[in-house]
């Protein structure tokens, strides 16, 4: 029986299979945020002079990539990038995801949306019927938590304040527990619409193209 850290593990190092034909010196990839990713940072160093480098979505990432050699640079110096590579807190079937149990998910969101293709890492317990088990991250102002707050409230969540807890932008969480989450995308935009989101943890308008996940039996993939 494979631990958790074993099987993502093998994830991360199927990933590096899955990028090392797009690897050129002229390359820059996508990087996520997570323990996922901390593995796949890890499984990419030796390959790190095959590419110039990677954009980073958290100062955890950048950290673990600088550490292992890896240049990082800032997005507005990039123009695209093949692949962005990430984990997930929920998947469903549809490739729709809640993201940002690591607090990242903006800069996710961002960096994501820049490069050809997102490709989603995760564990076989990330695989759902329907989202919204995992409390759903929002990134919020912190002048309009409150009414944030009630307007989730009124939407049927559970909004509480991820205590102590300040983003890389300075903004604050508001972590949703208690929303079935039928229609990712009709959601996505209600709560990006309102007036002191930043941006919520729902990835549905963008899902993953591409997804690998760990099981017992070995790494399964699943396309768009
Ligand atoms: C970070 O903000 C998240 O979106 C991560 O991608 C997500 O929490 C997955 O993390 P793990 O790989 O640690 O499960």
């Amino acid at each position: 029986m494979l631990t958790q850290t074993e099987l993502k593990q093998n994830v991360a190092d199927a990933a590096v299979e899955y990028i090392l034909p797009l690897l050129r010196p002229d390359v820059v990839l996508g990087v996520g945020t997570g323990s996922t990713v901390d593995l796949f940072i890890d499984a990419l160093a030796p390959y790190k002079n095959r590419l110039r480098g990677a954009v980073s979505s958290s100062e955890r990432s950048t950290a673990r990539l600088e550490a292992q050699g890896i240049q990082v640079f800032d997005l507005n110096q990039v123009q695209g990038m093949p692949v962005y590579v990430d984990g997930a807190d929920e998947i469903d079937h549809g490739l729709n995801m809640i993201k940002g149990g690591g607090g990242a998910l903006t800069r996710e969101k961002i960096v994501a949306s820049v490069a050809d293709q997102f490709l989603c890492i995760v564990d076989e317990s990330k695989l759902v019927q329907c989202l919204g088990g995992f409390p759903l991250p929002v990134e919020v102002i912190p002048m309009a938590r409150e009414a944030v707050a009630r307007r989730l409230a009124r939407l049927g969540g559970k909004p509480v304040l991820r205590a102590g807890f300040v983003t890389d932008n300075a903004c604050q969480i508001l972590d949703v527990a208690g929303l079935a989450i039928a229609r990712p995308t009709e959601l996505e935009s209600v709560i990006n619409g309102i007036p002191g989101v930043v941006s919520c943890g729902l990835f549905a308008h963008a899902g993953a193209d591409v997804v690998l996940i760990s099981t017992q039996d070995g790494v399964r993939r699943l396309d768009k």
